[in-house]
């Protein structure tokens, strides 16, 4: 079992309408969102890289898929296959998502906008990284 990340319960009303969730940024979330993006029509894996400072929160809106968190000696496979259940990443892991099925939706609130050099694409550089600080 490795840490930096928590599964978090989305707060959600279903009833014969059909399902709303809501996520409430210093409620739900501990992080301010500064960005929202979205993945979908998965061929092949992503990921396959770290974040040395964001903070995500991430959930699937329909489908389900595999996210793979490695923190350079251990590692845990989290499923995400329900609306109402999230990702909270706030620690600098590696993951890498596999595993597509039933055509995922994938959201990620992020604490930050993009930054390119907030990103470690290789996993030996990440280990090396994860040694010095
Ligand atoms: P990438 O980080 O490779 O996606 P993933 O790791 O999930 O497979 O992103 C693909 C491209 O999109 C890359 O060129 C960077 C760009 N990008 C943005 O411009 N803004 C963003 O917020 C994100 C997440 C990616």
């Amino acid at each position: 079992m490795i840490s930096g990340y928590k599964l978090i319960e989305i707060p959600s009303f279903i009833d014969e309408r059909g399902g709303l969730s809501f996520v409430e940024c210093g409620q739900l979330l501990p992080f301010a969102v500064r960005r929202v993006y979205w993945l979908y029509d998965f061929k092949k894996a992503r990921g396959g890289h770290a974040h040395k400072k964001l903070q995500q929160f991430i959930f699937c809106t329909h489908g389900n898929i595999d996210i793979l968190l490695d923190n350079g000696r251990d590692h845990n496979c989290i499923t995400l296959n329900s609306p109402n259940q999230g990702l909270y990443i706030y620690e600098p892991l590696w993951r890498e998502m596999s595993r597509f099925e039933n055509d995922p939706q994938l959201v990620v609130l992020a604490s930050n906008l993009y930054q390119e050099e907030d990103y470690i694409n290789s996993y030996e550089d990440f280990k090396q990284w994860k040694s010095h600080s």
